[in-house]
């Protein structure tokens, strides 16, 4: 018999395969455009109606009855299976609800916000996070989160920062893909798997002045170059739905915005999924002046293609008159329901809409705890250990103080909407249990954040009574997240006076911070000989700081966004341009100034008088109880054709007698462009494990199409000419540095 080649069994297989998806996606085009015929334009308004639990469960399901509802968001789980049913079983068509909630960090089990997420540096962290929580919420009926927040934001004030990956497009593109990946899996027909929702679209993150909903002004190129990318990068990877950003962007609010929905979203990304406003931010366009009235609105974002209204229902009330002017056509509706129906379908909504009560509950189930832990640990960011007073000895007696070292509620962060405070695990907590060899004293000397107490006697007198004073200090929740913006970020209340009284008992202080965002801790610095960062934790932080504090984990975190000296610096972000006039590197302090000193003697350049150029700890920054050594970076060309890749390669050394996790990270620089670029922009990361005294080759493969960007003319394409490379520990690390050519 003659032998099938392998080249032709995979060339069947892969046929095959394609077969499978298009006849897939016929069988769901037909199923939908067969259901879509049989509904009236009421059911259509239905579907494309989203409201939230505001009634009784009686009421509710008299509206679903009526089909007047596509989708319920944050409902008790309790009741989604009475309510499941009266859409399945009592409605006209039987078109089940799709159920959202805000599922941003965990579910019941919650992982550090997902700014700590990122500062892991480990894609597989955001991923575990999200397959955790999406196998909590299934399980519940809620089949759809309102994640990833894939905003970048450089404003430290903003409070929505602590939900989003940093100030970075590269590292917010690769961990919120990792994190559709995780809610999404393999199909979302999985009874562990939920839709995601890619939000907000677009460049919240950028309001002024770090104001929560405020105007942004960003304008077009740099939407494509440094906004847009993170989005772009998770509907590639399947994000099946998007939600719209509250703010107008240049006088444009997104939810109206043609150019977002239409232009970029469906006729160059191809997204087929759905798009839902966020809370009311279509009727607010009135608020923002650009719609007339709520009739306005519908016109406007039916146009603009909304396809979804979360809240403020100006669809089921004036679509219908607006058909009847000829404003928008029956096509307009249809396109929306069928992107609706589509993502019903995938989820297996129709086949299997209910909860199975009897499935035995994953909740806080040993490895979603153990994942949570893990996370806590690769999210925490060593930033000073002076002398290497950390870790700690087991025999060392510390005395536990400050006002979030027992804060259960507060550990878990913004958006943890269902998390149990009474399952945290907080850093007194884990003393009380699995650390219960440890001798210590606990005197918080601030009972919460915020706290105004200065009357520190007894937590001095117990860092007298121990070796090291362990203060813990930080953000309650509620002082970020949404609406939560700060025009101060220094350490609120009395905390910094807190640390300055126990500085003065000479007892070495490990100082561990437990917040939302990067604060300006710099005048807390002479009062700490270690500093330990750890953005909200969630419900393991306190078994991993311990991990951490006593060397049973070794830290590896790195900022993914620029710690500032001063919220006077803000923005302050470590890709930024070079400007006309960069500044030098010495900085003479003001006080230094020469009295009368002459108007151009301190130089002309790009810097503070009282903060210099520099921030407090870059992007990328992080260190570790190991002592990592970086040489022979090598490239496998100095001239790249602009269709060619090149290997960028270089020896990273464990030189300490420590195992631990370094990041190795690539940076370019476009030397010369159609238009100014950036002085640094990260092209790659690689978290490698290091034996003590283990070294180990780091390669990267960069291509030249990684170097493209939108020009002078608004092409996305890479342009021949200079470039520098680095491979480093952090963005500020010039020491392992090359150059190469695109021709
Ligand atoms: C909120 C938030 C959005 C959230 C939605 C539903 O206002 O802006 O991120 O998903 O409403 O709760």
């Amino acid at each position: 018999m003659k032998r099938i080649s392998s080249i032709s069994i995979c060339l069947l297989f892969i046929a095959l395969s394609v077969f499978a998806q298009t006849k897939t996606s016929k069988d769901e085009e037909k199923f939908i455009n067969n259901l879509l015929r049989r509904m009236t334009l009421e059911e259509k308004l239905g579907q494309m109606n989203q409201t939230h639990f505001n009634t009784t469960v009686d009421s509710m399901c008299m509206k679903v009855r009526n089909s007047g509802l596509g989708s319920l968001l944050n409902i008790n789980p309790k009741f989604v299976n009475q309510i499941q049913r009266t859409a399945v079983e009592e409605s006209r068509l039987g078109i089940p609800l799709i159920i959202g909630r805000d599922v941003i960090h965990g579910y019941k089990t919650i992982f550090p916000i997902p700014l700590g997420q990122a500062a892991s540096f480990n894609p597989q962290v955001p991923e575990n996070g999200a397959r955790v929580a999406a196998t909590e919420s299934r399980q519940q009926g809620i089949t759809w989160t309102f994640a990833p927040m894939l905003d970048i934001s450089r404003d430290p004030r903003w409070g929505r920062i602590a939900e989003s990956l940093g100030e970075d497009p590269y590292l917010a593109g690769v961990m919120g893909t990792s994190m559709v990946r995780g809610f999404q899996g393999k199909s979302l027909k999985d009874n562990n798997a939920m839709a995601a929702c890619v939000k907000h679209f677009v460049g919240y993150g950028a309001a002024e002045g770090g104001r929560d909903y405020n105007s942004t002004n960003i304008p077009a190129r740099l939407l494509r170059n440094v906004y847009l990318p993170p989005f772009q990068k998770a509907i590639e990877a399947g994000a099946a739905t998007v939600m719209t950003s509250f703010n107008d962007n240049d006088g444009i609010p997104s939810s109206g915005s043609d150019f977002l929905l239409r232009t970029v979203l469906r006729n160059e990304w191809k997204f087929d999924g759905f798009v839902v406003s966020d809370w009311e931010s279509m009727s607010e366009m009135m608020k923002h002046g650009y719609a007339q009235d709520k009739k306005d609105v519908a016109h406007i974002s039916l146009k603009a293609g909304m396809d979804m209204e979360m809240v403020s229902e100006t669809y089921v009330d004036y679509i219908k008159e607006l058909m009847s002017e000829k404003k928008v056509s029956m096509k307009d509706v249809d396109n929306a329901v069928r992107n609706i129906l589509r993502i019903k379908y995938r989820l297996g909504l129709f086949e299997n809409p209910y909860i199975d009560e009897k499935a035995v509950s994953t909740i806080y189930a040993p490895e979603h705890l153990q994942k949570a832990r893990q996370a806590a640990v690769e999210s925490a960011v060593l930033l000073k250990n002076e002398k290497n007073i950390l870790p700690l000895k087991p025999t060392t007696k510390i005395a536990v103080i400050g006002p979030m070292a027992d804060a259960a509620h507060e550990q878990l962060g913004t958006w943890s909407f269902d998390g149990d405070k009474n399952k945290t695990v907080t850093p007194l907590k884990a003393l009380l249990t699995e650390y219960s060899n440890i001798s210590y004293v606990y005197e918080p000397g601030l009972t919460y954040s915020r706290d105004k107490n200065t009357n520190f006697e007894k937590a001095i007198a117990a860092a007298n009574s121990a070796d090291v004073a362990v203060v813990f200090v930080g953000e309650e929740a509620i002082l970020s997240g949404e609406a939560h913006s700060l025009s101060n970020i220094n350490l609120i209340g009395q905390q910094s006076e807190l640390l300055k009284a126990i500085k003065s008992t000479g007892k070495p202080i490990i100082m561990v911070v437990i917040a939302g965002r990067p604060l300006t801790i710099e005048r807390d610095l002479p009062n700490a000989d270690a500093v330990l960062y750890n953005f909200h934790p969630g419900t393991m932080g306190g078994l991993a700081i311990m991990d951490l504090l006593f060397g049973k984990e070794n830290p590896s975190g790195k900022l993914p966004l620029t710690f500032v000296r001063e919220v006077g610096q803000i923005p302050m972000y470590y890709n930024h341009n070079n400007t006309g006039r960069p500044a030098q590197e010495w900085m003479q302090p003001i006080d230094e100034i020469p009295l009368e000193a002459p108007q151009t003697s301190l130089g002309n350049t790009s810097f503070y008088l009282d903060s210099g150029k520099n921030p407090l700890y870059p992007f990328g920054f992080g260190l570790s109880y190991s002592k990592f050594e970086y040489a022979n970076l090598q490239l496998s060309t100095t001239e790249m054709a602009i269709t060619g890749s090149l290997i960028a390669k270089a020896t990273i050394k464990n030189a300490s007698d420590v195992d631990g996790y370094e990041v190795v990270q690539l940076y370019v620089r476009d030397l010369v462009g159609s238009i100014a670029r950036p002085v640094k922009e990260l092209k790659g990361f690689q978290k490698i494990f290091l034996k003590a005294g283990e070294s180990k080759t780091v390669e990267f493969n960069l291509k030249a199409s990684e170097l493209a960007f939108y020009g002078r003319d608004m092409v996305k394409k890479t342009e021949p000419g200079e470039f520098k490379i680095w491979i480093a520990r952090n963005s500020a690390d010039n020491g392992l540095e090359s150059n190469f050519i695109v021709k």
